[in-house]
């Protein structure tokens, strides 16, 4: 469904500290894959997930989404098929405004209906169910501003958002990272939950070489911009932190630790 073709990007191409992020990369993917992406700080994680949600374009190769050529298409215009999530929970809600008037605006803006129609009473119940899914008892807090809510409460809001009408493709970075252990892995439940449940094709970028491997059905590592290891079917249903590193240092000849690679075990 995503397919990126011989990608290439430099950063400051002109100038004397030109930086090559990524060199004739290539990935596909399928319908409905979960991938749990990998890397050390700098490996060129949200540089991949920048040029795919139109945040950068690449000097040159192709990207292609249910084979619609968007390479060059604007941001804008990709974000009502590519939903994307951050590290920060602040990001991607409005302080000031309520639980439910966050999720009329995502919902209107998928549904590409004005929003001076305002939302309908079978809107409102719709939205509410939704937020009762997440098991945190929000139902009962639609009309609290969102600044006020936990980080955690806030990213399963944000969630709930950016899949209020199911996205093609699901760009997670790092959305857990800003967040305790415990409300860490309730929100990595929770999405593994929603996007199994609605069938969405989804790439999550993690620090954490155990979620990365309990999470999803396939598994990217990458190592100064070209993927290092790429685990998927029977393999990836019996993947240890262990044969992982030894993949890794076959793949690239280099010798990695957790510590190294700033990556983490539970
Ligand atoms: N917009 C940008 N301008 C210049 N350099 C950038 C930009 N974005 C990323 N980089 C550089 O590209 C490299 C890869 O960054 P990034 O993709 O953010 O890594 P990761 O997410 O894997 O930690 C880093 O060295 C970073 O400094
Ligand atoms: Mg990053």
């Amino acid at each position: 469904m995503l397919t990126m073709k011989h990608i290439n990007k430099t950063f400051y191409l002109n100038s004397p500290d030109r930086r090559t992020i990524l060199k004739n990369f290539s990935l596909s993917l399928k319908e409905g894959e979960f991938i749990s992406v990998i890397g050390s700080n700098g490996a060129g994680k949200s540089t991949l997930f920048n040029l795919i949600a139109g945040s950068i374009l690449p000097d040159s190769g192709k990207i292609t989404l249910d084979n619609k050529d968007i390479t060059f298409l604007s941001e804008h215009k990709r974000a009502v098929w590519i939903g994307r999530i951050f590290q920060d929970p602040s990001k991607g809600t409005a302080p000031n405004l309520t639980v439910e008037e966050n999720l009329a605006i995502a919902y209107m803006r998928s549904k590409k209906s004005h929003l001076l129609k305002g939302i309908t009473k079978k809107d409102k119940a719709f939205l509410r169910e939704r937020i009762s899914c997440l098991g945190m008892g929000l139902e009962n807090r639609m009309n609290t501003k969102i600044g006020l809510l936990s980080g955690g409460q806030r990213q399963a809001v944000t969630l709930t958002m950016a899949t209020l009408v199911k996205p093609k493709l699901l760009l997670l970075d790092e959305h857990t990272a800003a967040l305790d252990p415990v409300t860490a892995e309730k929100i990595t439940e929770l999405t593994q939950s929603i996007v199994s449940s609605e069938h969405i094709t989804t790439m999550m970028i993690t620090h954490n070489l155990t979620t990365a491997i309990k999470t999803g059905s396939r598994l990217l590592m990458m190592d100064e911009g070209k993927i290092a290891v790429d685990i998927k079917g029977e393999e990836h249903s019996k993947l240890t932190v262990s044969n992982l590193l030894e993949r890794f240092s076959q793949n690239t000849k280099k010798n990695l630790n957790s510590d190294r690679m700033l990556l983490q075990y539970d």
